[in-house]
């Protein structure tokens, strides 16, 4: 065994922040190093508005004292209102120039700095269509009032705040936001910063972020709001009607940290609190530092499906702490995070519980990779987005195939090592950008050279730069699922649904995942209505139940789920469902009219990220 490496004796450095393809402003000269944000949310317009103040950071080496620079902001669909040179918008006019408009990158927003130049201060407002934002009228929520919320990763928080939008730049910032008419001192406002816990009279808020971060992790939410403490440092905000029941789901927060940390060192962001949105948020959950974004759909009641929070709790360190300098290494962020996040529910629920999470997820895999071909760069851990909209390039890949990279690993240097190397690794990168290239220097300086043969048995570059999934990947097992396919078994011999209940009494929601991807696809309406019978999946309140379940249901034409489908499509606005879903219903007769019908009336429900995607799916 060789002794654990040690940071001290690495010599690498992050470079200065990457070329990012998909920010003009990663070409600045000039770098923002602070926000001062002045935002008033205007409900009845739809709009925000107000004024950006950039504090720059120090002229870079290469150009000399006493002259001119230009600094770069990303803006997409923002109404300039004037810019103003100083820490306030009473300053003198700075000259600047919008660039010509591109659909996904939006226009690059150039300003002449004059030499000695500390701070701009930006006016600006947002228009109603505005991508980042979906605001929500009262019949989309669960009580009686509008809500706001943003939605800032990968490219969209240039369509609400113009700024240095790559993931390889990073600001400190603090903010003033104002509710304003009818809704003032009705709603909370809350940010990825320091916040309040109850509602303000005067509906004026004050936020701090003192930790450098990306743009992508900025957000904003504005609504009927309530908080509940879990413990010191630990809580959650949700609508009134959803609080009691998120405040359960949500109990071991406070554990999850605590494993975390013991895992891989102390959270940097003080306070963890979750928001859990109305149902038409487009993903899962998202990390917004100090204030993870979270579906409503995990609230199934039993705290199964809470291995999502421990995900967003893993970006503190891998994502928000550890950044990916480009979208072409995001999986440097999201599968460290598959890997920490199984490690956390490890900790808190056994292996046998993670061993379900694993193998779930390994056939997530198998099904991205035989969806994109098994040959396709698409596939491969580095991405080349450049060009593209990063929002359709990010896929399942990241996740999955970036845990197993770091599963060929453990297996290979074991667990101590692995999990040393980890450590040292947030440790010395914290609040910095990493790209794919400088990564592997560092994996190989500290883990692969101390020990002759590792790198050739790891196979690296098959990983990072290759197709598919590399010979050496590990295979999980779930003892847990050899019941599950026990009763699959015996189903396919003839006994009939009812009867395989003694075994299927104890099973979690993964169990019944597991168990209704194993289905034959050869099953009858009438074989549906029997499972329907004995295990009620029709009626689950499970969402990953109903999502595996209604495919079946569609392609059997087993007509008692209709109604509780289009039910879902309607309210749901979680793009990982609606896509399986809507394609599902695409694939039987009839159904492309349907999908249409159900779409037109669910549309206004999807934020953009959804709209964007459905709409090029259904067209
Ligand atoms: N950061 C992602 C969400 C994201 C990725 C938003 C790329 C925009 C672009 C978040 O951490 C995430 O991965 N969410 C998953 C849940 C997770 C348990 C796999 C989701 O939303 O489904
Ligand atoms: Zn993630």
């Amino acid at each position: 065994m060789l002794p654990p490496s040690s940071v001290a004796k690495s010599t690498l450095h992050t470079a200065t922040p990457a070329l990012d393809p998909h920010s003009c402003a990663s070409q600045s000269a000039l770098r923002v190093r602070h926000l001062r944000l002045h935002l008033a949310v205007d409900f009845a317009q739809r709009t925000l508005a107000g004024t950006a103040t950039w504090l720059l950071a120090e002229a870079p080496a290469g150009i000399a004292p006493g002259t001119n620079a230009e600094l770069i902001l990303d803006t997409r669909g923002l109404q300039i209102e004037g810019i103003s040179l100083g820490e306030t918008a009473a300053g003198p006019a700075a000259e600047y120039h919008l660039g010509a408009p591109d659909p996904v990158l939006g226009q690059a927003l150039r300003i002449q700095i004059p030499a000695g130049t500390v701070a701009v201060c930006v006016a600006y407002r947002t228009v109603p269509e505005a991508a980042a934002l979906q605001w929500l009228s009262p019949a989309q929520t669960a009580g009686e009032h509008p809500f706001l919320f943003t939605q800032s990763q990968a490219i969209l928080a240039r369509t609400w705040l113009p700024c240095q939008d790559s993931p390889g730049s990073r600001f400190t910032y603090e903010a003033t936001v104002e509710v304003l008419g009818a809704e003032r001192g009705q709603l909370l406002a809350l940010m990825s910063a320091e916040n309040p816990q109850a509602t303000a009279p005067d509906g004026c808020y004050q936020f701090r972020m003192a930790q450098p971060i990306p743009a992508y992790l900025m957000a904003l939410a504005v609504g009927r709001l309530d908080f509940a403490p879990l413990s010191g440092c630990t809580g959650i905000y949700a609508e009134p009607a959803t609080l009691p029941q998120a405040a359960y789901e949500f109990a071991d927060l406070e554990q999850m940290v605590a494993a975390a940390e013991q895992l891989y060192g102390p959270y940097q962001w003080e306070r963890c609190d979750l928001l859990v949105l109305p149902a038409g948020f487009p993903f899962g959950g998202m990390e917004n530092p100090r204030l993870t974004f979270v579906t409503p759909t995990i609230l199934a009641g039993d705290r199964s499906l809470t291995s999502l929070v421990a995900h967003e709790l893993a970006h503190s360190w891998s994502g928000n702490m550890v950044t990916n300098a480009t979208w072409n290494d995001f999986w440097l962020n999201e599968g460290f995070t598959v890997y920490f996040e199984r490690r956390i529910m490890e900790r808190l629920y056994g292996s046998s519980y993670a061993a379900m999470l694993q193998v779930l997820g390994e056939a997530e895999l198998r099904d991205t990779i035989v969806e994109l071909g098994p040959e396709s760069p698409a596939t491969h851990l580095r991405l080349h987005l450049a060009g593209r909209d990063p929002d359709e390039g990010l896929n399942d890949i990241a996740y999955e195939k970036g845990c197993l990279l770091l599963l060929t690993l453990e297996q290979l240097v074991g667990r101590a090592r692995l999990d040393t190397f980890i450590k040292e690794y947030f440790a010395r990168f914290s609040f910095q950008s990493m790209d794919t290239t400088t990564f592997i220097a560092y994996l190989t300086e500290q883990l692969l050279d101390p020990e002759p043969g590792l790198a050739e048995r790891l196979h690296l570059a098959a990983w990072i730069d290759g197709p598919g999934l590399p010979a050496n990947a590990p295979a999980a097992h779930s003892a847990r699922f050899d019941a599950v396919d026990t009763a699959l078994a015996q189903l396919a011999a003839g006994t009939a649904p009812a009867d395989l209940q003694p075994i299927t009494t104890e099973w979690s929601s993964h169990e019944w995942v597991h168990f209704l991807q194993g289905l034959p696809p050869t099953l009858t309406a009438a074989d549906l209505g029997a499972l329907d019978a004995a295990f009620r999946f029709t009626a689950s309140g499970n969402a990953e139940i109903l999502a595996a379940w209604f495919p079946l249901a569609l392609r059997a034409g087993h007509a008692p789920a209709d109604a509780a489908l289009e039910n879902f499509l309607r309210h749901v606005g979680r793009r990982k469902f609606l896509v399986p879903l809507y394609r599902a219903l695409l694939a039987v007769p009839g159904g492309r009219a349907r999908a249409q019908r159900i779409y037109k009336e669910a549309r206004p429900n999807y934020h953009s990220v959804a709209t964007g995607t459905i709409d090029a799916l259904l067209k």
